[in-house]
């Protein structure tokens, strides 16, 4: 077997064969593949794509690529859910201790940041001392203590993926539905949950901009997920605004807990809730009522435990950044556009994302909305505040922003985006 002919071979529109895939998929990660030759598969792959068998093979390949991790000796059933990415998405910081306070436990395996979407690890790590780097001993203590833990895939797992995922960032073949959905679900897999709820996000600030994309990759993750005997269901979710009314990590961190007390935007309410109850559908466990955990506090008891779990102070202050700038409305009427792509993008120019991998954040870098679309809105009524600790980002931020937020006149149509837009199961 050699590199070039398995290039050759999906370079021509050819399907690649079981063994092709093991072996390109072995010797990539061995490094007898170098990145110049999967990077010219990787884009043969973008440009002809793979059938469901090519896609299955290459999984179940990134799989056995690493270690497979093993939750069987806990005492509850395990749910997790994987988010396709977003901006101001800040779901998973609520939703892992809700779950776990209705009885469920949570392995909740996370990234970082990169690009415009924002990484749950990032957003953590505004919370003094909390530690996202747990070995796998500690993680399965936390989970089995609190029922929730939210941290770092070890090396171990899935390697291939790792590899592969930092070469397509930087060789243009990060939106192809089949990289895609094997990278995601490869880790899913490998880290051995029972049932698994993805939230596909959809629209300008998502990797999939188009419905029909995001069902596609929905599918193809379900199938892949039920295949290898993990319950496997997908919501596909609005991302053409932000989610709430921050993106940042240390606000986004300020919002969550808002959730958790019971208060909170009200769609960042009905997300964490929609996506809980298919996680404790998924476990078995649907007769508990997932609003009730966040109205009594049990939540809110899980999320301390599982943060001074992991080394942070649940009471300690949150960072703000040094500089702020508000953006007013500059004409009376409705609120039509409040772009996500526009928002995430700015939030990563104030500092809150990262350009390559190794790049730091600032937790206190972000954006602050005032209204949403639908809103009505008078003129110089403040929209947004951008927070961040280098405030010559600020003209680079604005012009980010620039056509995404559009104020209409007051008679303008609008019409409201439920924030599920489909269940595929
Ligand atoms: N998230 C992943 O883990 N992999 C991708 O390819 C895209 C998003």
């Amino acid at each position: 077997m050699d590199a070039i002919s398995v290039i050759r071979t999906k370079r021509d529109r050819g399907e690649l064969t079981a063994d092709q895939i093991d072996w390109v998929i072995d010797a990539y990660t061995r490094g007898e593949v170098a990145h110049e030759q999967m990077s010219s598969l990787a884009m043969a792959i973008f440009l002809n794509g793979m059938n469901r068998t090519e896609i299955a093979r290459w999984t179940a390949a990134m799989i056995a690529s690493g270690e497979r991790m093993d939750f069987s000796s806990l005492p509850r059933p395990t749910a997790d859910k994987h988010s396709t990415g977003g901006v101001g998405d800040k779901i998973t910081l609520p939703l892992a201790p809700l779950v776990a306070a209705c009885g469920a436990a949570v392995p909740q395996l996370s990234g970082r940041g990169l690009g415009h979407t924002g990484g749950t690890l990032d957003k953590l790590e505004a919370i003094p001392g909390w530690r996202a780097q747990l070995s796998n001993d500690e993680m399965l203590d936390v989970l089995r203590d609190v029922g929730s833990v939210i941290c770092a895939a070890g090396d171990g797992l899935a390697p291939a993926d790792k590899k592969l995922y930092a070469l397509r960032d930087v060789t243009g073949t990060v939106e192809s539905i089949p990289l895609i959905a094997s990278s995601i679900m490869s880790k899913k897999i490998a880290e051995g949950t029972g049932s698994l709820v993805l939230d596909v996000k959809v629209g300008s600030g998502a990797f999939m901009k188009h419905l029909d994309d995001a069902r596609e990759l929905a599918s193809t993750m379900v199938e892949l997920g039920t295949d290898h005997g993990v319950k496997t269901v997908a919501l596909l979710t609005d991302m053409a605004t932000p989610l709430g009314l921050t993106a940042g990590n240390a606000l986004e961190v300020r919002e969550s807990v808002e959730v958790l007390a019971g208060g909170g935007p009200q769609d960042v309410v009905d997300l964490t809730l929609a996506l809980a109850r298919e996680m404790l559908d998924a476990a078995g466990l649907k007769d508990t009522d997932p609003a009730k955990a966040l109205a009594d506090g049990s939540a809110m008891d899980h999320w301390r435990r599982m943060i001074t779990a992991q080394g942070g102070d649940p009471d300690a202050a949150l960072p703000v950044a040094r500089e702020q700038h508000v953006v007013t409305a500059s004409s009376s009427g409705v609120l039509t556009t409040l772009d996500a792509y526009a928002v995430g993008l700015a939030a990563w120019r104030l500092g809150a994302g990262r350009a390559r991998k190794e790049d730091p954040v600032q937790a206190g870098a972000g954006v602050e909305l005032h209204a949403k679309p639908g809103d009505t809105v008078t003129a110089g009524q403040p929209l947004l505040t951008l927070h961040t600790d280098t405030p010559e980002k600020f003209g680079y931020a604005l012009e980010a922003l620039d056509g995404g937020v559009l104020v209409g006149p007051e008679d303008a149509a609008f019409a409201a985006t439920p924030v599920v837009l489909e269940r595929i199961s």
